[in-house]
Order: C-alpha cells, then sequence, then structure tokens
C-alpha cells in the first residue's frame, strides 16, 4: 500500500538516537561515508528540521528565550517530523535510498514522554498519525551517562535550551530510551558510547550493511 507501507520496499531507513554529545552526528557523518564508498545511494537528515518547515520549527525549539511548554513542544516536534515524513523520508525510501536520520520518533518518546511526562498512549497516537507508521529498520542508540554528554556537547560552544536542562531530567530520558530499546530489540542496536569513534562506527557499518536491501 503506497504512500502508508509501514517499511516501503526497497529502502532502508536508519535513525541514530541518544542524548546531546552522544557522538550521533560523528557516527551518522561516519555510515554515509561508508554508504558512499559502497555506491550507495544515501539521504542524510535530521529531526527538527529536513524541510523549510523543519527548519523554521527548530529555530523555535532550540530558542533559549522561549519558554514551552511539554505539550506544545511534542506537537512542535511532530509537526517537524511530519512534513520530514512526507517530503523527504518516504519518497526517497521510495526510490529504494537509504534514509540517515539524526533523531527521530523515539527522541520524542524519550524526552517529551519519559523527560518531560507526557502520556506515552498520546505520545504514540499522535506520532503514527504524523508518520503514517513508518519506523526505521535499525536505530542506533548511543546510550551514554548525561553527565558525560552535557561535558561534551558543551566543548562545542554554547548551550541551546534542550542542553541546559537539569541531569535528572537527562537521566529520564536516558531510561527511557533504554526501555524504547528494550522493547523492540530487533530494532535497536544498543552501544557503549564511550568507546572510540572507529570501533563504534565498525559496529555500527556492520550492523547497517546486514540490513541493507
Ligand atoms: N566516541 C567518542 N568518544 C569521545 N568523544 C566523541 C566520540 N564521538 C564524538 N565525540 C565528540 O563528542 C562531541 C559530540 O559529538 P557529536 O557527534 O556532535 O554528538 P551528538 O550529535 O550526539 O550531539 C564532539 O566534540 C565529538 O568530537
Ligand atoms: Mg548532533
Amino acid at each position: 500500500m503506497t504512500g502508508t507501507a509501514t517499511h516501503p520496499s526497497g529502502g532502508l531507513f536508519i535513525s541514530f538516537e541518544g542524548p546531546e554529545g552522544a557522538g550521533k552526528s560523528t557516527q551518522l557523518a561516519r555510515l554515509a561515508t561508508q554508504l558512499q564508498a559502497h555506491g550507495r545511494a544515501h539521504t542524510v537528515t535530521r529531526e527538527p528540521g529536513g524541510t523549510p518547515l523543519g527548519l523554521r520549527v527548530r529555530e523555535v525549539l532550540l530558542d533559549p528565550a522561549l519558554t514551552i511548554d511539554p505539550l506544545p513542544e511534542f506537537l512542535l516536534y511532530s509537526a517537524s517530523r511530519a512534513q520530514l515524513v512526507r517530503n523527504v523520508i518516504r519518497p526517497a525510501l521510495e526510490r529504494g535510498g537509504v534514509v540517515i536520520c539524526d533523531r527521530y520518533a523515539d527522541s520524542s518518546l524519550a524526552y517529551q514522554g519519559g523527560g518531560r511526562g507526557l502520556n506515552a498512549d498520546l505520545l504514540g497516537q499522535i506520532t503514527r498519525e504524523a508518520t503514517g507508521g513508518l519506523t526505521p529498520q535499525l536505530t542506533v542508540l548511543l546510550d551514554l551517562d548525561p553527565a558525560v554528554g552535557l561535558e561534551r556537547a558543551a566543548r562545542r560552544g554554547q548551550p541551546d535550551r534542550l542542553e541546559q536542562a537539569d541531569l535528572d531530567f537527562h537521566r529520564r530520558v536516558r531510561q527511557a530510551f533504554l526501555t524504547l530499546a528494550a522493547a523492540e530489540p530487533a530494532r535497536f542496536l544498543i552501544l557503549d558510547a564511550t568507546q572510540d569513534e572507529d570501533t563504534l562506527a565498525d559496529l555500527i557499518w556492520q550492523a547497517a550493511q546486514a540490513r541493507l536491501p
């Protein structure tokens, strides 16, 4: 059923999840380089963002001057995600391509659900509506003590609104990611993000290669 299939045939959808500073962007770039080297067409995108609407939503979500309550925060992420799935992810998968996304729906379930305490059923229902049920075949979870992640991210420059939130919040987010991963072991690759970059890149490439169509 084109347009609403959970996995459009032919493509491969991979998401990267984990806290700020875990190494998502680093590993995503390494995977993209590997795919390139193997002549695999791929699309790299990120949440929030990836479309003109998503970029505007991203500016709002990451603006340190704004206070955004948990429900509107989740709805903004969902708006960005819905547009990204329609305009970018699903079309690329339907062309048989590989899509790599820096954060996807699991981030909402972990941050707005586990972290902010929004009802998991509500989040699941709106997420299914926003994505048409599109779920990655592989989700790389870079698991890291939030204190280490925040320290790494801080070295990159000014903390954004998410990075300023307290450590307890980030600990709940970490636990929520691990709970999501435990519920879907076939989809998730859980990696200890304190391992060196090369080791992580090898493990991720193995998992991706095994799922390539
Ligand atoms: N495996 C690793 N070990 C140590 N530091 C790392 C590792 N991977 C990335 N880093 C460093 O941590 C910081 C955050 O990495 P980044 O890829 O931007 O994380 P994220 O996208 O998850 O926020 C960067 O300074 C990066 O060089
Ligand atoms: Mg990043």
